[in-house]
């Protein structure tokens, strides 16, 4: 039965590594910051974050490293190739749990900042099952987290459902969800926008459905291998993904996630399934919360908070390394966690923050995270090694084309024991 190792039993490869390296700190006054943060809501929160770095550290030249494509697809691989290079940025964006442990500190690409946790008070700052159970090997703490977003969350154009006599309650069935898109479909406007120029925007459609119909146990028995991802309850959330196809926007192939959000933006499309960076897109575009655009959990998900939290690294060896410290200090403070997740869309990591200098998208969220079942992300890397995650992706690109239930199955259920036996 495949199993996945919990992620504790890594820090068995940790103690097998030399101790951080020291780099020689480069003269020059610059920083290089690494992330796939480019749509309009992502660079918006990103200067946020520069903003209030330059205000605690002027005179640092920061030298903007972001690689475009949503969910990393396209950074991720040229992150690997700089690092495999030697030619590491100071710092760079990451998911807790198997990508930040298993793509790089495993291999030795990240410098401890446990010493950072312990001089500025973070041990108590920071809710200890993130930091501890996901960003720790070896007892050395290896990131510090910006924000923490919520992948499952159901977007909707306010004007055109009501327009349509749809009125969605505060939480949403796969029935409901199917019956608004019928609905929809009979006026001739597509109730689904999907921008997956990039797959991974389609993998979490599935992810969110997938969730939906197992629920947060079972989530959890398939990624420690108590259930099969051939389990008929799997085929189930298959075959709700595969219905979902046909209320998609006829170009979601040609789009990106955040032009698709912009169709629901315009009221050309009606839903989107999306984690809350979505929120700085509407925020971007100026549109009023209820009024313009609401929320609900992914039909089949409320209870559930899917956890796509970013965090940023300490290259070892990093070229500007006094300057890196000094950017990990700024994205844990209280004032950049504010001023940066109010744009972002995700909540702070921080649990000491103001809570009314946010507004009700956040309250909600937030609340949901202090209640809900929390869910490691397999799109964004936390839940599953890099090679699963492939696979994942690989398998909702073949389902896409010929649907076939058994097949989408079996993929998993061998990219799953593949993974276990390379462990
Ligand atoms: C996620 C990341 C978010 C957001 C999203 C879309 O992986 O955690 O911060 O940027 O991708 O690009």
């Amino acid at each position: 039965m495949p199993k996945f190792p919990p992620l504790k039993t890594l820090a068995v490869f940790f103690a097998l590594l030399p101790g951080p390296l020291f780099a020689q700190t480069a003269n020059e006054n610059k920083l290089e910051v690494f992330s796939w943060w480019t749509s309009g809501g992502e660079s918006a929160a990103l200067d946020a974050l520069f903003n209030v770095y330059k205000q605690r550290d002027p005179g640092v030249e920061i030298i903007n490293a972001a690689v475009a494509g949503g969910g990393g697809s396209a950074a991720r691989p040229v992150l690997q190739a700089r690092l495999a290079g030697g030619k590491p940025p100071d710092t760079w964006q990451s998911h807790p749990g198997w990508e930040l442990l298993g793509q790089y500190v495993e291999p030795g690409f990240c410098e401890p900042i446990t010493e950072l946790y312990k001089s500025n008070g973070w041990e108590n700052a920071f809710p200890k099952d993130l930091v501890v159970n996901l960003m720790t090997a070896d007892r050395k703490i290896y990131a510090v987290i910006a924000g923490i977003h919520r992948g499952n969350v159901l977007w909707y154009n306010t004007k055109l459902l009501e327009k349509n006599g749809i009125k969605v309650g505060d939480q949403l069935t796969l029935d409901q969800f199917f019956a608004a898109c019928d609905k929809l479909k009979s006026a001739g406007i597509p109730a689904l926008a999907v921008g997956d120029s990039g797959i991974w925007a389609s993998a979490q459609l599935f992810e969110n459905t997938l969730l939906g119909v197992i629920g947060p146990k079972g989530w959890s028995d398939l990624f420690t291998g108590a259930m099969q991802w051939d389990d008929p309850q799997v085929k189930e959330a298959m075959k709700a993904f595969a219905k979902m196809q046909d209320y998609l926007n006829p170009d979601h192939a040609a789009l990106s996630w955040d032009q698709a959000i912009n169709e629901l933006i315009e009221g050309k499309v009606a839903f989107s399934s999306m984690g809350d960076w979505a929120y700085a897109e509407f925020l971007k575009a100026k549109l009023k919360e209820k009024e313009d655009f609401g929320w609900v959990s992914h039909p089949g998900t409320a209870g559930s908070f899917v956890i796509v939290a970013d965090a940023f690294t300490l290259a070892r060896n990093a070229p500007h390394k006094e300057a890196a410290i000094a950017w990990l200090k700024t994205v844990g403070s209280k004032e950049a966690q504010e001023a940066f997740n109010a744009i972002k869309g995700s909540i702070p990591a921080r649990t000491d923050i103001d809570r009314s200098k946010f507004d009700g998208y956040h309250q909600w969220s937030m609340d949901s995270f202090a209640k809900d079942k929390p869910i490691p992300s397999c799109v964004h890397g936390e839940a599953a090694p890099a090679s699963f995650q492939q696979a994942f992706n690989d398998g909702v690109t073949a389902f896409m084309v010929d649907k076939n239930v058994d097949n989408f199955a079996n993929a998993l259920v061998l990219a799953a024991k593949e993974a276990q036996s390379a462990k």
